[in-house]
């Protein structure tokens, strides 16, 4: 098992499955061109976040850590033409070039980049006015991951998913010793997680043209 076999497989599925289209191909390249870093989630993964959105029927959806809106129009396609998702955003460059990739792909409508930092931002966020959020992908800076969980779940209905994105990255997070505080940051989240009542939470490995990652699943318990 190897990189290139990892690409052969993503290549093939994504074409099969998560084909890019004209709205999807000019997101990546204005991001390109606006010198954003080239850290979106990858085709099959937006198609995933997509169908979860679909699975849990999602009207509102919380994203946090916009870049330039790539996996926001995965998630906005997942909305029923009524839905509405507010994505939040610290630098005002990528969320110029966000708004104009939503924009252009059609989503406007249903899609508000908010413009600062999610620590700002969440506590003037309202459950009953902005949500309850039936879906939140955090996907920010990876220290703040456990604050921005708990905002979350605050923000939801029981039955409500959160997706946290970059769990694992390059398969440091079992690892005690490491001073990097992204993995700190993971560790933090899975050991807080584990103990959150209010959640069911689960953590599964990716590998792909991300290298070697893993997303972390959970839903909010109680009746939707
Ligand atoms: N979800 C995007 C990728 C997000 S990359 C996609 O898959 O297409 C992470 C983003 O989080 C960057 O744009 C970065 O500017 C933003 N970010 C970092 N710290 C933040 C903070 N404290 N508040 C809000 N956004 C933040
Ligand atoms: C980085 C951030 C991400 O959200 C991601 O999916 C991959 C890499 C990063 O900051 O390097
Ligand atoms: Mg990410």
């Amino acid at each position: 098992m190897n990189q290139d076999q990892w690409n052969e497989i993503e290549r093939y599925t994504a074409a099969l499955l998560a084909k890019s289209d004209k709205h999807l191909t000019a997101a990546l390249a204005a991001s390109a061109k606006g010198g954003l870093p080239s850290i979106q989630v990858s085709p099959v993964e937006g198609k995933m976040l997509m169908i979860l959105a679909q699975a849990v029927r999602a009207r509102r959806i919380l994203e946090i850590g916009t870049l330039g809106g790539y996996s926001t129009i995965w998630l906005a396609r997942g909305l029923p033409d009524d839905g509405r998702l507010i994505t939040l955003e610290a630098d005002p460059k990528h969320a110029k070039v966000a708004r104009k990739n939503i924009t252009d792909a059609g989503l406007a409508e249903r899609v508000e980049v908010r413009e600062g930092l999610a620590l700002n931002l969440l506590p003037k966020l309202n459950a009953k006015r902005d949500g309850p959020f039936d879906l939140t992908f955090i996907d920010a800076d990876k220290q703040n991951t456990w604050e921005y969980f708990d905002w979350a779940v605050k923000l939801s209905r029981g039955g409500s998913l959160i997706v946290v994105d970059n769990v694992v990255r390059h398969g440091a997070l079992a690892n005690v010793a490491s001073d990097d505080p992204n993995v700190r940051g993971m560790r933090r989240f899975c050991e807080m997680v584990a103990n959150d009542k209010r959640v069911n939470a689960s953590v599964i490995q990716t590998v792909g043209s991300k290298g070697y990652d893993g997303f972390a699943i959970a839903v909010v318990r109680g009746v939707a």
